[in-house]
């Protein structure tokens, strides 16, 4: 079963002189645990691909299935509460809570949906394996980009989504914590069953993924799995 499936999805933004055709006639199908990159040049759509499949925008066309289920038929109420537990993000602009320090950025999520059951073990372990954990009292101004970077990877895992859909998790990083953050990705993904997304602009880092995905403007020219899927053809 795909946990991800677009039919025909087209997004327009803007109107008349203004359009922009950002993504045209996308259909895609990602399976439970695949790990696939993005890539495309700036501007090909990649970032509006993540923000429809994460349903925090609309699609103008077609139709987004996560789980089975049309995203686009949910309730804003539903939706919120479908993202939160089955989807996680990394943006490009860490969007943490500056008034909280790394530990409550990072256990926010679950305070949301779970406040009971904060696994703290598994935030202590999260945060040492991200080298955050002398930085858990710190609060996000008090810390270098990469590091802001690393905590906003904190807190999109500490619900163990189903999903997880990264912009450029490593684009503020040295080239030794990327292949720890990307060693500690796929860890994640293959010990909770993850599927991840991950926009990046690394072809080499690209090419380390189970699938690369390659978008040019607005359309896919690329979806080809290294390895079958199981049961799955090789088309995207
Ligand atoms: N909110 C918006 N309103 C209007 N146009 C937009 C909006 N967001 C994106 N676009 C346009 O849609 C196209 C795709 O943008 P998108 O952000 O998806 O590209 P990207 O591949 O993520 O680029 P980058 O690598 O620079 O992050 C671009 O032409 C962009 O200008
Ligand atoms: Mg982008």
């Amino acid at each position: 079963m795909s946990i991800l499936e677009l039919r025909h999805v087209e997004k327009i933004y803007g109107e008349r002189e203004n359009q922009v055709n950002a993504l045209k006639d996308i259909s895609l199908q990602v399976e439970e645990g695949e790990f696939a990159a993005i890539v495309g040049t700036s501007g090909s759509g990649k970032s509006t691909l993540l923000n429809l499949i994460g349903g925090l925008d609309n699609p103008t066309k077609g139709e987004i299935f996560v789980k089975n289920r049309e995203i686009g038929s949910l309730s804003r109420k539903e939706l919120t509460i479908f993202r939160r537990r089955n989807i996680g993000f990394v943006f490009q602009n860490y969007s943490l809570m500056p008034v909280l320090n790394v530990y409550d950025n990072v256990a926010l999520p679950v305070t949301f949906d779970r406040g009971k059951h904060i696994n703290r073990e598994y935030i202590e372990e999260l945060l040492r394996e991200l080298g955050i954990w002398e930085k858990r009292g710190k609060y996000p101004n008090e810390l270098s980009g990469g590091q802001q970077q690393r905590v906003a990877i904190a807190r999109a895992l500490v619900n163990k989504p189903h999903m997880l859909l990264c912009d450029e998790p490593t684009g503020n990083l040295d080239s030794a914590t990327t292949i720890e953050v990307m060693g500690l990705l796929k860890a994640s993904s293959r010990k909770y069953k993850q599927t991840i997304l991950m926009v990046t602009h690394n072809e080499a880092i690209a090419q380390t993924c189970d699938r690369v995905i390659r978008i040019e403007d607005g359309r896919i020219v690329t979806g080809k799995r290294r390895f079958p899927a199981k049961g799955g053809d090789d088309a995207c």
